[in-house]
Parts: C-alpha cells; structure tokens; sequence
C-alpha cells in the first residue's frame, strides 16, 4: 500500500511559470521523485489580488491535484502560501509544504544582527506572514518587508542585469541596506532569477534566502519521515496550465532551468 503511495507524484502549484524556480529546486534535491505542477496561468497574477480571491483558486488547484492523486502537496507560490495555506491544511488530508516557514527558519538561523529584510509580492508583504512566522521563532529579531512588484515583470521578460533591473533594485532595495539587515528573504518565486543584481546592491555582507530551495528541503524532511521518499527509478514530470500552454513554455523554461514538455492545458473552476 505505501509503496503505491511512494509512486504517486507530488503536487506543486503556481500562478503561473514562477513555481517552476521551486520544481528546479525539488528535482535537484529529489532527482526521483515524480512531479505534477498546475501553473494558474489564465488567473496570473495572485500578488495583487486579495486573499479571498487566492485562497478560492488555491483550493481549486487542490481539488485537481488531490484527485490525480499526489501524496504531497507543495504550495509553489510565497503569495499563495501566504493567503490560503490554513485553508489547505484544513481542507485536504495531505502533507502540505508552503514557502514561509521553512524560509523564515533559515532566514533566523543565518542572521547574526536579527535584522531581517524580507522582498515579496504586495499581497505577501501585505499579509504580513513572513514577519508572524519570523517572529514566532524569534520574538526580538526585526523584519522589513517591502514589495518589489517590478521583479515579477522584469523576471519574465528576461532583464536580469541591465540597467533597468539594477535601478529597480536599487530604488527598493537602498531603505533596507541603510537599515543594515544582514539577511534578505526572497519571497516570491521569480526572485532567485534576480538573484545576481540584488546582491550586487546589498553588498556582499548580505545572505539571501531562497525559499524554493528551503521549501525542498522541508519537503524532503517531510517523505522521509512519513517513508514516503522515492530513493530510485526513473521520474516522470507532467504540467498543466490554466491558458494556453504556449506562453508557459516559452518563458518556463528559463525559470526551470531545462527544456518543458508534456505540458497540457486544464479547465480549474
Ligand atoms: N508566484 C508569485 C509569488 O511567489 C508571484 C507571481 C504572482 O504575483 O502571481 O508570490
């Protein structure tokens, strides 16, 4: 029964490509483990809707994934995780993984100054989880949040370093090094891309905390304890889209880091 279970795929969802900065870190930790990630694109972007609005789409993608079925659930998107995680949790008998937790732990154990940058979308900046989660480790550290809507854009058409990258991130950036955080979350999938121009205006001193890279990690403490690891075999990767998967593919692939293929489309109410 539970080796069945072990092959069933694990569920990662998206508003859209940015998940798939996720998926590239799952793989690479869990190179056997079979994927299927929904990329929401017809309803992109979640960062500047309400929570309502995202926690409806998010128990939709759930509902799909959970039928296929997949024997865990990765919520690939920080805005999502943000808004409807709870929601989730209370809704479907998985193991769920999200992207807050698991960066906000990193992120405290990295700080020496316990002064904590974090960039996301408006509605996860808004939200104010990671700052809850942060501080529910460690009551005395200092967060700063601030939004970077422009990264998201700026990721997908590809300016990764010219100047417009680096003006961007120095007008949204500059308050939170003269503030002297010393460790930066980036909490929105598309960031990691950008990897390269915000350190460049944080200075060296600062640690950047990929929460796609701490989210795989949590997951991979999360199969191993329910044995639910794959440890071998070959791993299928399917994805599905809520628009045509044209788009998906074409500016998917720099988010994944490999080419895209199987991707059909799917109808989520
Ligand atoms: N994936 C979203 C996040 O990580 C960014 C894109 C969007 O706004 O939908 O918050």
């Amino acid at each position: 029964m539970k080796s069945d279970v072990k092959n069933n795929a694990i569920g990662i969802f998206d508003s859209g490509v940015g998940g798939l900065t996720v998926l590239h870190s799952i793989v690479s930790r869990l190179p056997y483990e079979n994927t299927v990630y929904v990329g929401d694109t017809a309803r992109v972007p979640y960062g500047t809707k309400s929570a309502r609005t995202v926690t409806q789409y998010a128990i939709g993608i759930g509902e799909f994934l959970s039928h296929i079925p997949v024997k865990a659930l990765v919520v690939a998107c920080n805005t999502a995780s943000a808004f409807a995680l709870d929601a989730l949790r209370g809704r479907f008998d998985l193991p769920i993984v999200g992207m807050i937790d698991p960066a906000a732990r990193r992120a405290v154990a990295a700080s020496k100054n316990g002064r904590i940058g974090v960039i996301g979308t408006v509605g996860t900046v808004k939200s104010g989880a990671y700052g809850r989660a942060i501080k529910h480790i460690s009551p005395d550290v200092e967060v700063l949040a601030h939004a970077c809507p422009l990264f998201v854009p700026l990721a997908e058409e590809g300016w990764l370093s010219n100047d417009i990258a680096r003006l961007s991130a120095q007008k949204y950036l500059e308050p939170m090094k003269r503030h002297g955080v010393d460790t930066v979350i980036l909490g929105c999938t598309h960031y990691p891309l950008l990897k390269e121009v915000i350190s460049e205006v944080l200075g060296e001193g600062v640690t950047l905390v990929d929460s796609g890279d701490e989210a795989a990690l949590d997951l991979e403490g999360l199969l191993v304890d329910r044995g639910l690891h794959r440890k071998g075999g070959g791993a299928s990767h399917r994805f599905y889209v809520t628009d045509t998967p044209d788009r998906f593919v074409e500016v998917g692939e720099s988010f994944l880091g490999g080419r895209l293929s199987d991707v059909s489309h799917v109808d989520i109410p």
